[in-house]
């Protein structure tokens, strides 16, 4: 089994979903691709845009070159059976590292295709488990757009089978919220 494992918090000291994502990765088990968004990914420009519509054959040497990177990301979770996802709620969002990703795998006859009927995902018998924390911000409330957002973006490629694990609210929860997510992991299915 191959875990494509995902982080997007802006801190590698003290971060909540970094715990959580270590951790389930761990009672996972598996081959591990590793993507960690702290080394920022680059946002999606008008020449990677004009290239992405561009049809594969017909895209020249420097179309191919801007679309390189978002080639290797798309192969990484094509790769992968299991997407572990970190996220932070950041200003009621994911974090801008993480939406740059998104723009960079969602792509037209790559992930997804355009079907008589609308989209149909193509990235088709994964798994993924998105680890969340919010400092007040309850998971799943209607000021959350992060986690509705990633999960209708995963299921847009193709991915539905989705878990969340939260620890949300951590300011005012403190501990209690981490380990009721760490809990939640110990009774993950491998
Ligand atoms: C820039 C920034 C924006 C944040 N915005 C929110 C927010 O909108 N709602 C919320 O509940 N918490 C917000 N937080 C708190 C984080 O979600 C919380 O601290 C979380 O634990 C961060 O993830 P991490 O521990 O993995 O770094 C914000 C934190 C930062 C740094």
């Amino acid at each position: 089994m191959t875990i494509l494992h995902i982080d997007s918090s802006a801190r590698t000291q003290g971060s909540v979903t970094r715990d959580l994502t270590t951790d389930i990765v761990a009672k996972l088990g598996g081959d591990v691709i590793r993507r960690d968004l702290i080394e920022a990914l680059p946002q999606i420009t008008e020449s990677w845009v004009n290239a992405n519509f561009t049809p594969a054959d017909d895209r020249d040497a420097a179309q191919r070159d801007t679309l390189a990177l978002s080639d290797s990301l798309v192969d990484e979770l094509k790769a992968a059976d299991i997407i572990v996802i970190g996220t932070p709620v950041y200003n009621f969002g994911i974090p801008a590292a993480l939406k740059a990703w998104v723009d960079l795998v969602a792509r037209a006859g790559l992930t997804f295709k355009y079907s008589e009927t609308g989209p149909v995902g193509l990235l088709e018998g994964k798994r993924a488990i998105i680890a969340v924390a919010t400092g007040g911000t309850a998971v799943g409330s209607e000021i959350d757009f992060a986690t509705g957002h990633l999960k209708h973006v995963l299921g847009f490629i193709g991915i539905h089978d989705v878990e969340v694990i939260a620890a949300d609210r951590v300011m005012a929860q403190g501990e209690e919220a981490v380990k009721d997510a760490k809990a939640e992991i110990e009774r993950l299915a491998a």
